[in-house]
C-alpha cells in the first residue's frame, strides 16, 4: 500500500529582537565608518544587540513561546526541537537542548542544526519530513542568533553588517494542498574557506586573517560572498519555481535572506520579481543569519500581508557556503488562527 504524506506547513510563528539598538551613528564612534557608507553600500540603518551576558537563547526562548502561542499548541505537546543556529552559546548543550528545558518540552526530543544564513530553509525542510511521514505532530523550528558575539568590533568590514534576532516557527500538519509545497537545498564546502567562524580549531591562515587581538570572530571574503549570494539566490529561486510548477506571477510574497539590500535588489532584479512583494526589515536589524527569514514572515504576516492561501517564496544564501528555497502555500489567517481544520 502506498503510504500517504501528510501536507506540513507553519502553524504557529513569532519572534523577538534584543532591545539595544546600535545605530549607525554609534559605529561611527567605534570604527572609521560612516551612516552615508553604510546606508549605501548595505542598507542597514540600526541593528539589535544582546546585553553583554545575555546568552542568545534567551531570545529563542521568546521566541519560540509566542510561535507555541500562535499555533494553540502547549509546550507539552511538541515532539522535536530543531535549533538553527551558527552562534550556539554552548557546543553543549545544544541551543535545543537548553530551550527543550526551559520551555518544559518535556516529550520533545532536541538538536542543533548548522547551515549559517541558510539555517531556516534547512531546518523547514527537515521538520517538513518528520510531519509528513507521521513520524512526529509537532516540530518547533527555531532560528536563533547571538552574532555580536563573533563579531569583530574593530573591523569596519564586517561590525557594521551583523546583529542579533530569533525568529521561531511550529511545524504541523495542515489541510490538504497548503503548507510547505516543496523545498530544495544545496552546499558548496570547497567555497567554504571565504566565510568562517573558527570554534574548537584554528589553522595558521585562520588566525593570519584575524587583524585584531580577538581571533574566534566571523571573517569574510565580502566580494566573494556577494557574487556568490546574488548568483545562488537567482539559481534556488529559478530552481524552486520550476520544481513545485510556479511561476512568478503566482507569488503574494518574496522572503529573502537579507544580507545586504543591493544583493537582494540585484537579484529580484534578474529574476523580474518586484521588491514591493517583500518585507524588508534589514534596515532596522542588519543581517540576522538564520532568523532573517521567519522574523521577516512574522512581521508580514502580524502586518495582515499574509492571507490563507497566499503563496510564498522563501530563499536563503550563506556560510558553509550553503543555500535553499522553499515554496509554501499559506495557511493562516490571523495571528491565533492554527490554519488547522
Ligand atoms: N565604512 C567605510 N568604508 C568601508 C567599510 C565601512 N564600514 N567597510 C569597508 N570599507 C571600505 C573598504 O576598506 C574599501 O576601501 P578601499 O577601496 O580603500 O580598500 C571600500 O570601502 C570598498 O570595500 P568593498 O569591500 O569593496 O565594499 P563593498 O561594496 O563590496 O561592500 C560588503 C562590502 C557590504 C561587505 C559587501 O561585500 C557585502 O555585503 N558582501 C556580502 C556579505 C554577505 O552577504 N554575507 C552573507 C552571509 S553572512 C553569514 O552567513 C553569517
Amino acid at each position: 500500500m502506498k503510504t500517504r504524506f501528510k501536507p506540513a506547513g507553519i502553524i504557529g510563528i513569532g519572534s523577538c529582537l534584543p532591545e539595544n539598538v546600535l545605530t549607525n551613528s554609534d559605529l561611527e564612534k567605534m570604527v572609521d565608518t560612516s551612516d552615508e557608507w553604510i546606508i549605501k553600500r548595505t542598507g542597514i540603518r540600526e541593528r539589535r544587540i544582546l546585553d553583554k551576558g545575555q546568552p542568545a537563547y534567551s531570545i529563542g526562548y521568546e521566541a519560540a513561546l509566542r510561535a507555541i502561542e500562535d499555533a494553540g499548541i502547549s509546550a507539552e505537546d511538541i515532539d522535536l526541537i530543531i535549533v538553527a543556529t551558527e552562534t550556539p552559546d554552548y557546543l553543549t548543550p545544544s541551543t535545543a537542548c537548553i530551550l527543550q528545558g526551559k520551555l518544559g518540552a518535556r516529550n520533545a526530543a532536541a538538536f542543533d542544526l548548522n547551515a549559517a544564513c541558510t539555517g531556516m530553509i534547512y531546518a523547514l525542510s527537515v521538520a517538513r519530513q518528520y510531519v509528513s511521514s507521521g513520524t512526529y505532530r509537532y516540530v518547533l523550528v527555531v532560528c536563533c542568533e547571538g552574532l555580536s558575539k563573533v563579531t569583530d568590533w574593530q573591523d569596519r568590514k564586517t561590525c557594521v553588517l551583523f546583529g542579533d534576532a530569533a525568529g521561531a516557527v511550529v511545524i504541523g500538519e495542515v489541510e490538504e494542498g497548503y503548507g510547505i509545497i516543496d523545498t530544495y537545498l544545496g552546499s558548496d564546502g570547497e567555497a567554504g574557506r571565504c566565510l568562517t567562524i573558527p570554534c574548537c580549531h584554528m589553522d595558521e591562515s585562520d588566525i593570519e586573517k584575524r587583524t585584531h587581538e580577538n581571533k574566534r570572530v566571523l571573517w569574510m571574503d565580502g566580494s566573494e560572498v556577494f557574487k556568490f549570494a546574488v548568483r545562488i539566490m537567482e539559481h534556488a529561486t529559478e530552481k524552486i519555481l520550476d520544481l513545485t510548477g510556479t511561476l512568478p506571477g503566482d507569488l503574494k510574497m518574496i522572503f529573502p535572506h537579507q544580507a545586504n539590500v543591493r544583493i537582494i535588489e540585484g537579484a529580484l532584479k534578474r529574476l523580474g520579481i518586484s521588491d514591493e512583494n517583500m518585507m524588508p526589515v534589514i534596515h532596522k536589524y542588519g543581517n540576522i543569519s538564520s532568523a532573517s527569514i521567519p522574523v521577516s514572515i512574522d512581521e508580514a504576516y502580524r502586518a495582515g500581508r499574509l492571507l490563507k492561501g497566499d503563496k510564498i517564496l522563501l530563499v536563503g544564501f550563506g556560510g558553509g557556503l550553503t543555500w535553499g528555497s522553499a515554496i509554501i502555500r499559506w495557511n493562516k489567517n490571523q495571528p491565533g488562527d492554527t490554519g488547522v481544520n
